[in-house]
């Protein structure tokens, strides 16, 4: 018995929705960007994780620590295997493998990736015995030890798939939204690091009361505008007025490049997450393809670096076997 899960990569904040909102999105040339997690049974009678075998792969792999115990999947399959134990399901040893296809701390949620994949293909290989929420909350509390702090906003789009607002009640967590079938959201990363805890760090403590006020007008009027459909409303107020400004000085040109893009006739441009992935929506394919050429040739900093052009990924985490 083997189980395969692919989980997609995300824009945490969407400009308007500080740790609130997220997207999840995938490039329309059909590249699977994200990580795979598969479980395969071991035949052997044992039951504790020591009995577990944990294999790393990847085109990203040798970013990661080579200690199984400070992989985060070896941890999913640690917080899993005490789910089990409380609901009394027997253990079974395991081969789990993370397959990293993307960089970590680049603003797309590569830690949510592994996270996702992990704990979905767990649920699948055990024939899923936890709901939607509890394994939401799982990766929530997964998250949350890894970066520090309990923020959903790559979590809930990477498992749940398209635009997840995130809501202050346990019992709900996060709340998909209606998105525009007709935007490409061009991503790119610039290969230069940028910690999220680092982003966070630099970020006030409070903010002046004009500030809460633009916050509040910015994402309620993105939401009004996504339920009316109306696409100019929504992308007119796509800005940032928390994070933004701070983090601006961590990526390269962001200024120029906002402005280049603006020209070209992007709707928004934005980071995604704690960056330096920076993010462009725009209407049609053109301007997203020019605006691909022109990242990439001024906004990349190695040949790691990539730029690809995305459209919203309803489907989330998903089996590929
Ligand atoms: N909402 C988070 C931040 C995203 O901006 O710090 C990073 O995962």
């Amino acid at each position: 018995m083997s189980v395969s899960v692919f989980a997609p990569i995300s824009i945490g904040n969407v400009s308007v929705g500080f740790d609130t909102l997220g997207l999840a999105v995938t490039p329309i040339d059909g590249t699977l960007v994200g990580d795979i997690v598969s479980i395969e049974s071991l035949s052997t009678s044992a039951s504790s994780q020591e009995d577990s075998q944990f294999v790393l792969a990847g085109s990203h792999a040798d970013k990661l620590p080579s200690n199984k115990n400070e992989n985060i999947v070896w941890r999913c399959l640690a917080a899993f295997n005490q789910a089990l134990s409380k609901q009394s399901i027997d253990i079974q040893p395991v081969k789990i493998t993370l397959e990293k296809n993307i960089p970590v701390s680049s603003g797309l949620g590569s830690s949510a990736c592994s996270v996702v994949a992990g704990f979905v293909a767990l649920n699948e290989f055990y024939n899923q015995p936890f709901d939607k929420m509890t394994l939401l909350k799982l990766m929530g509390a997964l998250e949350a030890e890894i970066s520090g702090s309990l923020h959903y906003d790559n979590v809930a789009p990477c498992y749940l798939g398209g635009l997840q607002l995130m809501l202050d009640d346990p019992e709900k967590i996060t709340q998909t939204l209606p998105t525009f079938d007709d935007c490409y959201w061009v991503i790119a990363y610039p290969d230069i690091e940028v910690s999220t805890k680092a982003a966070r760090e630099i970020l006030p403590d409070s903010y002046d009361r004009k500030t809460l006020i633009q916050f509040g007008q910015n994402l309620a009027g993105f939401v009004d505008a996504c339920y009316r459909k109306d696409k100019q409303q929504a992308f007119s107020l796509l800005k940032d007025v928390v994070a933004e400004p701070y983090r601006k000085k961590l990526l390269p040109n962001f200024e120029s490049a906002q402005q280049t893009l603006k020209e070209y006739g992007c709707l928004a441009t934005g980071i995604s997450g704690s960056g330096p992935t920076l993010f462009a929506v725009c209407d049609n394919l053109e301007t997203a393809e020019k605006s691909q050429q022109w990242l990439k040739q001024n906004y990349l900093r190695s040949d790691e670096g990539f730029v690809h052009i995305c459209k919203v990924d309803n489907s989330g985490a998903r089996k590929t076997n």
